[in-house]
């Protein structure tokens, strides 16, 4: 597969409603959206990573060929440093996007493996039931803790989440779950 970047957005009035069928990356400052991206098209550099929260400002569109989805990289939430302002910008931008996209099929939640459950984290997944766009949760940085630690993880989010499957545990530095989750993109990409 090939991952290109075909369309920057940074604003509400730049959206626009491609006939391609989407699936969103979404998940706090830092928890490790692009890294994913750059893990997933064997590039390092594709999408800019940061050690520091706050790297990501703008909707980046990429596409996935042969399949001919786009992957959508967003701007992360929970970063306490930036203004007010700016992260209500980013709110609202991130919920038009979301919202009466009928080209968005699944949006994968990135949750750090390191952390218990947190508050925006479970706002977000209750928020994008209620509109009834499926979650892919994903666990990221799943090298860093224990086995041990990641299943009972898994088991929390499973309880919140009420969902079947367990979220899956990734890793951009080992490539853990990097097949099972282009299964799941495919699945859910499929027209
Ligand atoms: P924003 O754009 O700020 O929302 O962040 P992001 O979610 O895109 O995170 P990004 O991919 O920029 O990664 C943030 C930091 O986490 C970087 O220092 C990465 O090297 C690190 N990181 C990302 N994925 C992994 C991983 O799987 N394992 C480890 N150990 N570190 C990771
Ligand atoms: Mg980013």
């Amino acid at each position: 597969r090939t991952i290109e970047l075909v369309k920057t957005i940074y604003e509400i009035k730049q959206l626009e409603d491609f006939p391609e069928v989407q699936i969103a990356l979404a998940g706090r400052s830092n928890v490790g959206k692009s890294s994913l991206v750059n893990k997933l098209a064997g590039r390092k550099k594709l999408a800019k990573i940061s050690s520091k929260p706050g790297k990501t400002r703008s909707l980046n569109y990429y596409r996935v060929d042969p399949d001919g989805f786009y992957l959508v990289d967003l701007p992360g939430y929970g970063y306490a440093k930036c203004s007010k302002t700016e992260r209500a910008k980013w709110a609202n931008l991130i919920e038009a996007y979301m919202k009466n996209n009928h080209q968005l099929r699944a949006v994968a939640v990135l949750l750090d493996s390191r952390l218990e459950p947190q508050k925006l984290d479970i706002e977000l997944t209750s928020y994008l039931k209620s509109i009834g766009i499926p979650v892919i949760p994903i666990l990221t940085k799943s090298d860093k803790p224990k086995q041990r630690e990641r299943a009972k993880l898994q088991n929390q989010w499973k309880d919140i989440l009420q969902q079947e499957k367990a979220p899956l545990c990734f890793s951009s530095k080992t490539g853990m779950g990097e097949d099972k989750l282009w299964e799941l993109f495919a699945e859910y990409a499929t027209p």
